[in-house]
């Protein structure tokens, strides 16, 4: 919750707390920030800004901590990476070289998926509203478990399946109407929510799905939303899932899979979140017992932290009550705060800001309107035209959100590792803008 809360800068970390949190990072006198050895300064002179910036230790670091913590309580479990959150082929690559599967909801991830390396035996279809094509699709690939979210899907799914003489792997997402305590933009595990089959009619539905011989059902899975930054709604809900497990196979319902969704937040504004430790402790006292495979889909605590936006001083503007830093960065490029009221630390990459006098600085994008706002009252520097700033902690649902409203073209995407920086995704060339337009005959001349 406090992530997205706004409150006085009094609360804010300071530049140091914000580097002792953020091992990728450091800062040296000469060269400035730097991403695990590499400055940003160089990065922006090489590749020019506005462009994101992955630290690939960051990525794999989070990934092996999670992979042993799973491994220490002795659970039978698999990651499955929600690409959502950062679909660049390279983050997708090497979570998979690590030995994570995919979490996909489109046809378009799918395809990601499948072009970045991932066997489509490791990838979980999740969605509430998967089109006929797309299903089909994930079908004939191979998928290797679709996520069911409604008696409609089952059934659509069931007559599919049967048409092309295949059995669709399933499980039966349930909505365990428990409050995430999240945003309310990305909770998804109450009764008003969209999302899942309402927990009390699910074990009807599975015996339906379990009679089918188009369906091979394979287990149930929960996801409750994201940044959920206290285990309570986890355990709240990993309980009701337990329960009901129990209560198909006391009906003689085989339930081999459980997956546990994703959701597990990270500390934004240095705020307190549970480690994996404590989250993979949790899973093994509520769902442990019950011996199934357990199905993670974690999305932002892995790569979250791994990113930052690297964005430049246009010029800073002094309002009548206000002091405006307006970056070449904008809600176009990352838009959690404008959607969410999300706090990202903001940080200088010259090493001598660090250390200047901080006054109250709204950072702002050039883009028409006023929701165009990455912080509001933040302690700053000065910071001149010219001077780079990082965004922090814009791994997951940066890039992603992305878009080209104001005609900005989506920015370059860099991954840093063991010293060198290579381009993952070209900055989009501003003719991509205009190529898929076509002007009608009608128009086309005079
Ligand atoms: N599984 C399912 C079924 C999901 O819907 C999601 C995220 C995940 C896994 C991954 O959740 P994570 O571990 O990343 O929290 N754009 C928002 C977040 C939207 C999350 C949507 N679903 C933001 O910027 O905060």
């Amino acid at each position: 919750m406090a992530a997205f809360a706004r409150a006085d800068a009094a609360a804010d970390p300071s530049f140091a707390e914000i580097l002792a949190l953020r091992p990728h990072l450091a800062i040296a006198p000469e060269v400035g920030l730097m991403v695990d050895g590499v400055p940003l300064a160089r990065i922006a002179a090489e590749h020019a800004t506005p462009t994101w910036v992955y630290a690939a230790s960051a990525i794999s670091g989070r990934f092996r901590a999670l992979a042993s913590a799973l491994a220490e309580a002795n659970l039978d479990a698999r990651i499955h990476y929600a690409m959502k959150a950062n679909d660049a082929l390279a983050i997708v690559r090497l979570l998979g070289s690590l030995g994570a599967g995919a979490d996909v909801v489109s046809g378009g991830e799918f395809h990601a998926a499948r072009a970045a390396g991932i066997a489509p035996s490791d990838i979980v279809f999740s969605g509430v509203g998967k089109t006929e094509a797309e299903l089909r699709a994930a079908l004939a690939a191979g998928v290797g478990q679709i996520n069911v979210e409604s008696a409609e899907e089952l059934a659509m799914l069931d007559a599919l399946a049967a048409a092309m003489g295949r059995r669709a792997p399933v499980a039966l997402r349930v909505n365990p109407d428990v409050d995430a305590g999240t945003h309310a933009k990305i909770t998804t595990g109450r009764a008003e929510n969209k999302f899942g089959i309402p927990i009390g009619e699910a074990p009807a539905l599975y015996a339906r799905a379990a009679g089918s011989r188009a369906l091979r059902v394979r287990g149930v899975a929960v996801h409750i939303g994201s940044q959920i930054t206290a285990l309570a709604p986890f355990r709240a809900a990993y309980a009701r899932l337990a329960e009901l497990v129990r209560a198909l196979r006391a009906e003689g319902l085989p339930v081999e899979r459980i997956d546990c969704g994703g959701g597990l937040g990270i500390p934004y504004r240095n705020e307190p979140a549970p480690s994996a430790a404590a989250f993979v402790h949790l899973l093994r006292e509520t769902l442990g017992p019950l011996g199934a495979t357990l199905m993670l889909e974690p999305g932002r605590w892995l790569v979250g932290p791994a990113g930052l936006l690297l964005a430049r001083v246009v010029l800073e503007k002094h309002g009548t009550s206000r002091r405006f830093v307006i970056l070449d960065a904008a809600m176009n490029d990352l838009i959690r705060p404008a959607l969410y009221e999300a706090w990202h630390a903001i940080v200088p990459v010259a090493a001598a800001r660090w250390h200047a006098p901080a006054t109250p600085a709204d950072v702002v994008g050039p883009v028409c309107e006023s929701g165009d706002t990455f912080a509001t009252a933040r302690m700053l520097p000065a910071l001149p035209p010219g001077e780079l700033v990082a965004i922090l902690d814009a791994g997951a649902y940066g890039a992603v959100m992305s878009s080209t409203y104001n005609a900005r073209p989506l920015a370059a995407a860099v991954m840093v590792r063991a010293g060198e920086a290579a381009v993952i995704r070209r900055r989009q060339p501003v003719e991509a803008l205009i190529a898929q337009d076509v002007i009608p005959h009608w128009l086309a001349s005079g």
